[in-house]
């Protein structure tokens, strides 16, 4: 963060009223690739996060220049340039227009952006779009709920990006509370955060970088969501019920009595991915139970039991981080793991028992580079603790 500072000195040197959006990165433990069929999801934010220094711009302009990406960012409020595809100012340029559509921004931002574990699996783009929204909004004096920043952030990934994903990244991000497990219902937005008891033994957050790093956008994301429609589409035509949009169509519009009843009749592609469905919001359901009681045993079964269905069922993932979740299965210390998201590139993340830090590292160190050594030099083993969802803070 003071390296930040010093950054955001030197560039801006005679700006004031800087204010600091600290915007955590987020995990998953229970709820993968539901949020896009509307399922129930659970969310933490981490103690590692992107930070944007910024200072208001009267002149209407925005200018952002990035400590971990090359190239400065640029542009009047009322031209906003289209979305490049692969360039990290996509998220800047997203966010201006979705708070475009909803009101009339006059100051522009002077800032500095940078993020601290490797990019890729814990939500850095929604991290970041929410850290520009807060930003402008701040500066233009406008009050937003988390619900409303939630819905803008994921606007940008959506309608901008043209991620079909759903509101867990940005919900986890902006709406977790240290201490707290996130539980949401994605089909009313309605969500909970179910306190840490007293009596849950303490637990860290292992966040392993398999080294690899590339936007969703290029993956099998889409056609999985897809998929999932599909799906949900030929269950209520086998079950002879009405028919939407394809595009209007969600699996939580089947229930799951029906769904059991012409499960037989799905193609295997199609039953793969509503089973994984059904049986992970009841895994969520369970899981916020197991929380509720302390139990870390139980609620990491369940990750675990997450992991194996995003790769069996949902057929996501690849080589490297099923390794990854292969080691942490085998591993000593650690309550559950899985994909820290989409499961295409960058992190498995999973709950430990600190005591066991470094025998969990060195099971990784032991086997990552050994079956994987194009990643040798750049996979990284972090440890992490959650934190609160993203905030300002003003000197
Ligand atoms: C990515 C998406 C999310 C969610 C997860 C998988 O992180 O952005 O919306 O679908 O994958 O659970």
């Amino acid at each position: 963060m003071n390296k930040l500072k010093e950054a955001f000195r030197r560039r801006f040197p005679d700006v004031s009223d800087v204010g600091m959006v600290i915007s955590p990165l987020r995990i998953c433990p229970l709820g993968a690739h539901v949020d896009h069929q509307h399922g129930l999801v659970t969310g933490m934010a981490l103690n590692a996060a992107v930070y944007l220094a910024y200072a208001p711009a009267d002149n209407g302009y925005i200018r952002v220049q990035s400590l971990d990406f090359p190239d400065e960012e640029y542009f009047d409020l009322n031209t906003v340039p289209g979305m490049v595809p692969g360039f990290w100012g996509n998220y800047l340029r997203g966010a201006v227009l979705s708070l475009k559509q909803h009101y009339v921004l006059k100051r522009g931002i002077n800032a500095i952006v940078s993020g601290k574990l490797p990019i890729g699996g814990l939500s850095s783009s929604a991290a970041v779009t929410t850290a520009y929204l807060m930003a402008l909004c701040d500066v233009n004096g406008i009050s937003v709920t988390g619900t409303e920043l939630v819905q803008y952030s994921h606007w940008v990934e959506n309608q901008f990006i043209k991620l079909n994903n759903g509101i867990l990244d940005q919900a986890a991000n902006i709406l977790s509370k240290d201490n707290h497990l996130m539980f949401m219902d994605t089909r009313t937005g309605d969500y909970q955060l179910v306190p840490k008891p007293a009596d849950m033994p303490p637990f860290e957050v292992v966040v392993v970088y398999s080294g690899i790093s590339k936007a969703l956008i290029g993956t099998d994301y889409n056609n999985r969501v897809d998929e999932c429609k599909v799906a949900a589409w030929v269950i209520q035509d086998l079950a002879e019920m009405e028919i939407a949009s394809l595009r209007e169509t969600r699996l939580r519009d089947v229930d799951e009595a029906t769904y059991r009843r012409v499960r037989e009749q799905l193609p295997p592609r199609f039953r793969k991915r509503a089973d994984h469905f059904f049986a992970e919001n009841e895994r969520v359901k369970q899981g916020v139970e197991a929380w509720k009681k302390g139990d870390l045993k139980a609620f990491g079964r369940l990750m675990f039991a997450s992991g194996e269905s995003s790769i069996h069922n949902y057929e996501c993932g690849c080589p490297e981080l099923i390794t990854i979740f292969n080691i942490l299965k085998e591993t000593p210390g650690v309550y559950g793991a899985r994909f820290s998201g989409a499961g295409y590139r960058g992190c498995c993340i999973g709950l430990i028992d600190p005591q066991y830090k470094e025998t969990v590292k060195a099971a990784i160190d032991r086997e990552y580079p050994a079956k994987h050594p194009a990643y040798k030099d750049i996979y990284r083993v972090n440890f992490c603790k959650t934190d609160d969802g993203a905030r300002i803070v003003k000197e």
